[in-house]
């Protein structure tokens, strides 16, 4: 059952530490792979050593490696782990868990991981008792975090109560039965809606993402803080869904998505050629990428030398790529757009809508908690001619979802 799995063990400061070295060599022979990461706390209950040995993996705790510099990403741990499991959890890192805090490693993978998340609690009878510890528990199992119920007994403080953590043996048990369960609604899933996986199979798309660069002179620049995010998600979900993506990116920091043709840009311009030359093959379009408005009307082809005074860089209007296709698209090929807007939302979305020839558009406000540029969260609006759908907080790549949802029911 555990054969090829990854899993994230995380350690936190508690007693019960010691049993994490038997846990994990359960895991290890039940033939998972397994990958540490302790609270800087853990140190002082189980050394980095053990654990090390037993995972037969490098323990992980600080953001990056002290000696060399080398970053630990949190998001590549959370992306690669199938569970992660967080044995024993202190009342202090549940606590954290509970309202977002992210002051650690192992915090900061919690916030990024998109598997299934355990947490096994340990500690003193009291604390698990308290009012704060039962309503983090309960925030976090409505959050979808399995919690691997405390046994009762002598706890480390001498006295004899709920809170001692679930035996190794209990929590594989646990850890088991967890993945049992998500493989089942997977079967079911796929059962109930067969078509849904594969439901883009032979359709084409172009998406374009990230920002664009429009030069000055050899070094400088004029860009936006658009991380293409949201585009790769959106190309990611397509492609999902079996369809043929082109992503069109402009700069973004972000690995290339699976499956996915990327063809990188820098300027507008070429955005623009790459996309106008590619349209008419296409089934559909998303335009996610931040375009420069203007452009330096002259790019220098020496480095522009700083004299005494002011200066002004004469800039000229780009093409606007989205109404450019707008005005080519023909019978059945779906155009989708995005409008950050501060002010006069809605209305300027709707105008953008109509002007660009859009089918719809995702309104995303600046203004919200959540939403924006470099996040990984987004809140937006779907606009069409009939109606607005308003979503609340979710991810990226669940806004993605509910964005090729809706251009599914106009193909
Ligand atoms: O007009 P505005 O820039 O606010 O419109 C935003 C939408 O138009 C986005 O979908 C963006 O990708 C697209 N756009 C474009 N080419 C431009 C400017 C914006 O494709 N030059």
């Amino acid at each position: 059952m555990l054969k090829g799995k990854h899993i994230i063990l995380g350690i936190t400061g508690s007693i019960a530490a010691y049993k994490s070295a038997v846990l994990c060599r359960l895991l290890v022979s039940a033939g998972a792979e397994v990958k540490v990461i302790m609270t800087p706390l853990a140190k002082q209950f189980i050394t980095p050593l053990t654990m090390a040995t037993v995972s037969k993996n490098p323990i992980l705790v600080d953001f990056f490696n002290p000696e060399n510099g080398e970053w630990n990403s949190h998001v590549k741990l959370g992306e690669w782990a199938d569970l992660y499991l967080i044995a024993p959890a202190s009342a202090n890192t549940m606590a954290k868990m509970a309202t977002g805090v992210a002051d650690n490693l192992l915090l900061t993978t919690y916030l990024s991981a998109r598997c299934a998340v355990a947490v096994a609690p340990a500690m003193d009878l009291d604390m698990y008792a308290h009012v704060a510890t039962q309503r983090n528990m309960a925030q976090l199992k409505q959050d979808g975090v399995h919690i691997i119920e405390p046994g009762s007994g002598f706890l480390a403080s001498g006295l004899i109560g709920k809170g001692r953590m679930a035996e190794p043996q209990d929590i594989v048990a646990a850890v088991e039965a967890i993945f049992a369960q998500s493989e089942k609604c997977a079967e079911a899933s796929e059962i109930e809606n067969p078509e849904k996986k594969k439901s883009l199979e032979g359709k084409r798309f172009l998406v374009t993402a990230g920002a664009t660069i429009e030069p000055i002179d050899p070094v400088r620049f004029i860009s936006n803080h658009s991380s293409g995010k949201m585009g790769y998600a959106v190309a990611e979900a397509l492609a999902k869904r079996g369809a043929e993506v082109t992503l069109v990116s402009g700069r973004t920091a972000i690995d290339k998505p699976q499956g996915v043709e990327v063809v990188n840009v820098l300027s507008a311009e070429e955005m623009y050629k790459a996309c106008v030359e590619r349209f008419s093959e296409m089934d559909g379009a998303v335009m996610c990428a931040a375009v420069a408005d203007y452009t330096p009307q002259v790019v220098a082809t020496e480095k522009l030398k700083k004299g005494e005074g002011d200066m002004s860089i004469a800039l000229k209007r780009t093409k606007d790529i989205a109404a450019e296709l707008g005005s080519k698209k023909r019978e059945g090929q779906v155009l989708v757009g995005f409008a950050m807007e501060t002010e006069n939302e809605e209305q300027n979305a709707a105008g953008k809508l109509v002007r660009k020839n859009l089918d719809f558009i995702v309104l995303n406000s600046l203004r919200r908690e959540g939403a924006g540029f470099r996040g990984d969260t987004n809140i937006v609006s779907l606009i069409d001619s009939r109606e607005k759908v308003d979503l609340p907080l979710m991810s990226k790549s669940d806004v993605a979802e509910h964005i090729v949802d809706k251009i599914e029911s106009f193909l």
